[in-house]
């Protein structure tokens, strides 16, 4: 099983080689070098994240790796290739730019890819596999990591291109989820890196819902010094189009001005609740009792139950008889 893993990996460093070495000598490199000058990237950056092209051919892939029939099955495997009915193999990413995803450990797992224009979904992303497990891997996180000698904070965003042009910008320190919710592993790995996490998605309904579920997905990581909040961008703006905009300067005060957890928590909770009535009141303790019974730190939770005192008119006291503290975990 390791002697597989560890050809599994060399087979997609040797991939991300081939698709690099394409973006530069493919008849169609103008065309895609042009794409990505186009959307601000300096081809430093483009080495930096070792961004490339797959060809638009149907074998481009499998004549490069695929040898032999072990070969041609572990790409299968890899999901670099699939097979039709008839038993045919061909390339599973075709005319698309390249996004190499590394784990903790920068060794390429998976990959993202962008149609440059035209059909096909936006991106395609590398189903799961032996090796890649999206709901636990953060694109751009080796990479962050490498700029950066200590992590003091860490910016979760939405896409790859919001990775690549915060970096271009000088902001190293983005990691992308992988167009799934931000997961509590994904979290946990960030928290074990950074002790300050801002979550900034794109400033649309999809990004606000994503938002609320990070926060979710948080709660039972909130421990004493950690230090989570959320920006939120203007309608219509992700944090690519945005810093180019305005500039890194102008991006990096947004992120001082985060909103807090707690903020966010109690503003969200209340956008569709009148907290002067009494149902709104019986509501919004609804809602957020089982939310702040998952937080493990004490001042997390005691915090967030004076908040909700505040609001629901009642002693701190009168909720703590009421609001239990998780019950405690193993280390
Ligand atoms: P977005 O839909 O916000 O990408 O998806 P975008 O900002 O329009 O893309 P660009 O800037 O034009 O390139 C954000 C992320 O969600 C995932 C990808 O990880 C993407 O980077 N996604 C999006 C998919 O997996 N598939 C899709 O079809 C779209
Ligand atoms: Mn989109
Ligand atoms: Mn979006
Ligand atoms: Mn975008
Ligand atoms: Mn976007």
């Amino acid at each position: 099983k390791r002697a597989q893993e560890s050809s599994d990996y060399e087979q997609m460093e040797r991939a991300t080689k081939f698709f690099a070495h394409q973006l530069r000598h493919h008849a169609n490199s103008k065309r895609v070098i042009d794409y990505l000058k186009g959307r601000g990237l300096s081809g430093d950056i483009v080495k930096q994240f070792q961004i490339g092209y797959a060809p638009d051919g149907w074998d481009g892939v499998l004549n490069a790796l695929g040898s032999d029939q072990r070969s041609k099955q572990q790409l299968v495997d890899l999901k670099l290739v699939n097979q039709n009915e008839q038993g045919r193999y061909y390339d599973f990413f075709r005319d698309r730019v390249m996004f190499p995803i590394r784990d903790r450990r920068g060794r390429v797992v998976g990959f993202g890819g962008r149609v440059l224009e035209g059909d096909g979904p936006k991106y395609l992303n590398s189903p799961e596999t032996r090796i890649f497990h999206k709901g636990r891997e953060l694109y751009g996180f080796y990479e962050a990591r490498q700029a950066n000698r200590e992590l003091e904070q860490v910016v979760i965003v939405e896409g790859y291109m919001d990775v690549v042009a915060l970096a271009q910008a000088g902001i190293s320190y983005a990691v992308a989820s992988l167009g799934t919710a931000t997961t509590t592993d994904q979290l946990q790995m960030l928290f074990r890196a950074t002790r300050k996490v801002v979550c900034c998605y794109d400033g649309d309904r999809a990004g606000r819902d994503a938002a609320w579920r990070a926060l979710e997905n948080a709660l039972p990581l909130l421990n004493d010094g950690i230090e989570l909040s959320f920006l939120f961008l203007p309608d219509g703006e992700d944090p690519d189009t945005l810093v180019r905009k305005e500039g890194a300067e102008a991006f990096t005060q947004r992120l001082q001005k985060a909103q807090s957890f707690t903020d966010y928590f109690f503003a969200h909770l209340t956008e569709t609740i009148d907290v002067q009535s009494d149902a709104g009141k019986s509501l919004l303790l609804k809602q957020a009792k089982p939310l702040i019974e998952r937080i493990a730190s004490d001042f997390y939770r005691e915090t967030l139950m004076e908040r909700l005192a505040r609001l629901l008119r009642r002693e701190t006291s009168q909720l703590e008889a009421q609001i239990k503290a998780p019950a405690r975990t193993k280390p």
